[in-house]
């Protein structure tokens, strides 16, 4: 065969796979038999070791490739993912619908339901509609990359159906997202192998896509089904107007949906859909926990939004979770970051759900005093979903008279502080700020993969540390010296050598991460996100190191392709934070009163304070959102945006005036250049006119930038 022949024949033997795949891993069809299609694929690998110049990377032959050497990289979410609050009864739903209801006064709302499947969220990006990444959830705001072995997973396209007349080269950049799961049976034949055993097959999952080595993911028949998608470029696709219309459109994509979803336009048919799979849930080929009941329109879901966490327009109703009955042999108190006092039950080890559990949580005095727990009772106990397992309720029939009721103490077990009870509030605290378990606490948050990020700092050494008095604080990490090391436990020349390069690689520090490493109470990876969108801090720019860049790395950016980077220096965060009155960072979408009350007054703490000043003096320095500049048109003007905008959504329209110079803030004041305003604008507008803003719209704002 020559050249010419061989590229023709390999072009004709991908579209047969391609489209014979597409049948059956995605429609569920059998076009042709399995031997033809095996046939097939072997004489198109044969073809492409022949004539590799014609393999590319959407070749059916493509989808395993070569082990990883090491850890996952991590990579920013476009946009940060959210999970869903779950609701556990009838009441609790109709609580819900009440509450958005009065979301949208006057509107009737309609409903979308999808079996809540079991498995891992991944969000899989296809540009110019080939499948360019996979990401896992990870914290939200970053995930890891788990291209290599989400790629392996046969309903999974590398390239997408053409829709309409577009062209695949004219896709926009398209997340879409969905659930990574094993069957039951994959999870049995697995386990009957007699190699490594798992537990169910949500653990089976996460573990073969955690894999490092495609080949074995390949072995072990993942399937994911989709149900959201992100289309983040101006699109020539059909907008989708509701979630009926996101699921057509992935189906019309070729990427495969679950298929028992049902559209609802009254809570009673919602009620009866989840009486009908609880009873019918195991009937299934995979495991489901609950139903996941959506708002239809999306123009609704956009007037609901969303807390910093997840949308209001959604909710996880979820199954019963599987209990247990066990005893209590103790009761312990655990001590967290902020000295907050947790009793916890150790329990005689039982089986719920799959895992051996040891410990429950039993929450806080009022708890134990309202369940009456006592020590040496017989208790149900219940894990839900991914929650700590928690005490539900004592069976006191069983009881014999010698179980033993529970006091706090009243010093704490760590330091010997004295542990007090602020009036009003439920949780018991060590009143000792230099608790030694706040200060572990406190050390093991500010390494941790959504802070500092620095490897090779676990729990065991930083208690070597606090024990030799050698990290006081988070900032005298940056101060450890190769003597300061090597004089822990199995510290040797290299692993001290290693340790001290990730800390001086950490100095360098993305602003959200640093946000959320300071552990401001209820300021976690999300709410650190938004703060660190929400200012503009001046910056200066530095040159950094390849992997320094790397770990800044957003999607597309090439790592390699700058080294330059913006930074600002502490104390310029510490003035803008300064200015900041607790009524601006409650406008911040997504932050709510409470958290804006506590990073408003950790901002003005004097310890908080020397912290910061502490880790600016030894050099750690906050590394900015690369922003890709495209002019400076609106270089110091001041933006507002309310209302929804025709075209574009608010973070689209964020990041054009940004692109091009501008700054947006949440509240409108006499400083404010330009109010940009959609329908249905809220106060934002009125107070414009007030203060004689200008007030323009996205035809204007498009118009300035051109
Ligand atoms: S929508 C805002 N739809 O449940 C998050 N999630 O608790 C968008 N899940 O992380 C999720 N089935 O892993 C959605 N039909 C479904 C789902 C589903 C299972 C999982 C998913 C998510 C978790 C949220």
């Amino acid at each position: 065969m020559d050249k010419t022949e061989a590229h023709q024949r390999i072009e004709k033997l991908k579209a047969w796979l391609k489209k014979w795949n597409y049948g059956y891993f995605v429609l569920d069809k059998n076009d042709v038999s399995e031997a033809a299609r095996d046939q097939i694929k072997k004489e198109l690998t044969e073809l492409e070791k022949e004539f590799p110049e014609f393999i590319t990377p959407d070749s059916p032959t493509q989808r395993v490739g070569s082990a990883l050497s090491g850890k996952f990289a991590k990579i920013r979410h476009i946009t940060p993912k959210q999970s869903l609050s779950d609701v556990f009864s009838e009441e609790e739903f109709r609580d819900w619908e009440e509450r958005i209801l009065k979301l949208v006064p006057g509107e009737t709302l309609d409903y979308v339901s999808e079996v809540k499947l079991d498995g891992l969220n991944i969000s899989v990006i296809y540009q110019k509609g080939r499948f360019h990444k996979a990401i896992t959830r990870g914290d939200g705001v970053y995930g890891e990359d788990v291209t290599h072995s989400v790629k392996t997973i046969k309903s999974v396209p590398l390239e997408l159906n053409e829709v309409g007349y577009v062209k695949l080269d004219d896709y926009p950049v398209i997340e879409v997202g969905g659930e990574v799961l094993m069957t039951k049976k994959s999870l049995e034949d697995i386990n009957a192998e007699g190699g490594q055993q798992f537990a169910n097959p949500r653990n089976a999952a996460a573990g073969t896509v955690r894999q490092l080595d495609p080949a074995v993911s390949a072995k072990r028949n993942l399937e994911m089904f989709f149900y959201s998608l992100n289309l983040t470029e101006k699109s020539k696709l059909p907008a989708p107007n509701s979630q009926q219309d996101i699921l057509k459109l992935l189906n019309d994509l070729g990427l495969r949906t679950e298929p028992h979803t049902a559209h609802h336009t009254s809570l009673k048919s919602i009620l009866s859909e989840y009486q009908k799979w609880e009873k019918k849930k195991d009937s299934l080929p995979y495991i489901i926990d609950g139903l996941v009941v959506k708002v239809n329109s999306l123009r609704h879901q956009k007037l609901m939004g969303s807390t910093a966490k997840s949308p209001r327009w959604a909710v996880a109703f979820k199954f019963p979770a599987e209990q247990s009955t066990t005893k209590i042999l103790d009761i312990e108190i655990s001590v967290g970051r902020t000295g907050a006092m947790t009793p916890v039950a150790i329990l005689e080890p039982t089986q719920v759900a799959g895992t051996t559990v040891s410990r429950a949580t039993l929450h806080n005095e009022d708890e134990i005093e309202r369940k009456d727990v006592r020590v040496g009772d017989t208790v149900i106990i219940q894990k839900a979903g991914d929650i700590i397992p928690e005490v539900v309720q004592v069976i006191k029939d069983l009881r014999t008279g010698k179980e033993k009721k529970f006091r706090l103490p009243k010093e704490c077990p760590v330091c010997g502080g004295k542990i007090i009870r602020p009036e009003g509030e439920v949780v018991s605290r060590c009143s000792n700020k230099n608790c030694g378990a706040q200060h572990q606490q406190q050390l093991e948050l500010f390494v941790s993969r959504s802070a500092f990020d620095i490897d090779g700092l676990g729990e065991k050494v930083i208690e070597q540390l606090i024990d030799a008095k050698l990290a006081e604080d988070p900032a005298d990490l940056f101060t450890l010296k190769y003597e300061d090391l090597m004089q822990l436990e199995l510290f040797k020349d290299k692993k001290t050598q290693n340790l001290l390069d990730a800390i001086e690689k950490a100095k360098l520090v993305p602003l959200p991460r640093f946000l959320f490493a300071l552990g401001i109470r209820y300021v976690g990876a999300e709410t650190a996100e938004l703060l660190a969108n929400h200012l503009h801090l001046k910056t200066h720019s530095v040159t950094i190191t390849e992997e320094q860049k790397r770990d800044q790395m957003t999607l597309f950016a090439e790592p390699a392709a700058s080294k330059k980077a913006d930074v600002a220096e502490i104390s310029t965060l510490i003035e803008e934070m300064k200015k900041m009155s607790p009524e601006e960072l409650n406008a911040i979408d997504g932050i709510g009163d409470k958290v804006a009350e506590s990073i408003h007054e950790w901002f003005r703490d004097e310890k908080s304070l020397r912290l910061l000043k502490k880790l600016e003096g030894v050099g750690v320095k906050l590394l900015m959102e690369e922003q890709a500049k495209k002019s400076d048109k609106l270089k110091s003007l001041t933006f507002v945006i309310t209302g929804t905008l025709p075209t574009l959504s608010r973070d689209d329209a964020k990041a054009l005036i940004k692109q091009h110079g501008g700054h947006v803030t949440s509240s409108v004041s006499k400083n404010t250049d330009y109010v940009l305003a959609g329908t249905e604008p809220g106060s934002k507008y009125d107070t414009a006119e007030k203060l004689g803003v200008k007030i323009i719209g996205e035809e204007e704002l498009k118009g300035m930038v051109e």
